[in-house]
């Protein structure tokens, strides 16, 4: 059994995903989600789904390192293993980094390496591309740099706007997100280097 722990900032949709497509899952549970936003959606969505929340308000502490030591401390303290970054809106720090090496992972509305960063659909929609999609990559110190684990593509039709081509991504993300998770949880899935490892995927 593999605990895994959310690191969420917003609607918490993606966590959702994971909550229910691991409910029944042997190999994985979810320990904690820890928010950094007070009142964010993601909270409401972990109690319904019986999953413990922390808030941590990252703008009480004074600087990136003292709130990475915190969330490292917060998450330890829950048995976390494996952290799930879900819509969570910061940077990570080397602190952070060292606590799970090869072991934090997060969800990009865009086909990495293109349009990391901020509003990956919205960028996508402006450079008019026909294929957008999501990935699922291992976490390094750069903005949506690390190695690929998966992805998938959507296509985007006439009349898209980043809201209705952000909701076809969406599903998308919601399917591979907890496929992810359950090769992690079931040993198929690991970091070598910066090489990904798949073994015997589903
Ligand atoms: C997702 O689109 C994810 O790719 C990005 O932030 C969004 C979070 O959505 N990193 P939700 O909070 O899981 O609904």
């Amino acid at each position: 059994m593999i605990r895994f722990g959310v690191l969420a900032s917003g609607g918490g949709s993606n966590f959702q995903a994971l909550a229910d497509g691991l409910r029944g899952d042997s190999n994985a549970k979810l320990s904690v989600v820890v928010c950094n936003v007070p009142g964010a959606k993601v909270i409401d969505r972990a109690s319904a789904a019986g999953v413990p929340s922390v808030v941590l308000d990252h703008k009480t502490f004074t600087s990136r390192e003292a709130f990475d030591e915190k969330l490292v401390a917060t998450l330890k303290e829950h048995g976390v293993e494996w952290v799930c970054l879900a819509g969570y809106m910061r940077l990570v720090t080397p602190i952070f980094l060292r606590a799970f090496p090869g072991r934090v992972i997060n969800i990009h509305p865009a086909l990495l390496p293109a349009f990391p960063g901020m509003h990956g659909v919205r960028q996508a929609i402006n450079a008019g591309v026909k294929i957008a999609g999501c990935t699922i990559h291992f976490v390094d110190e750069g903005m949506d740099t690390g190695p690929i684990i998966a992805q998938a593509a959507v296509p985007v039709l006439p009349g898209d706007d980043e809201s209705k081509l952000g909701a076809r991504i969406q599903i998308e993300e919601h399917r591979l997100y907890v496929k992810v998770v359950k090769d992690i949880a079931a040993g198929r899935l690991s970091l070598e280097g910066r090489k990904v490892s798949l073994r015997d995927a589903l």
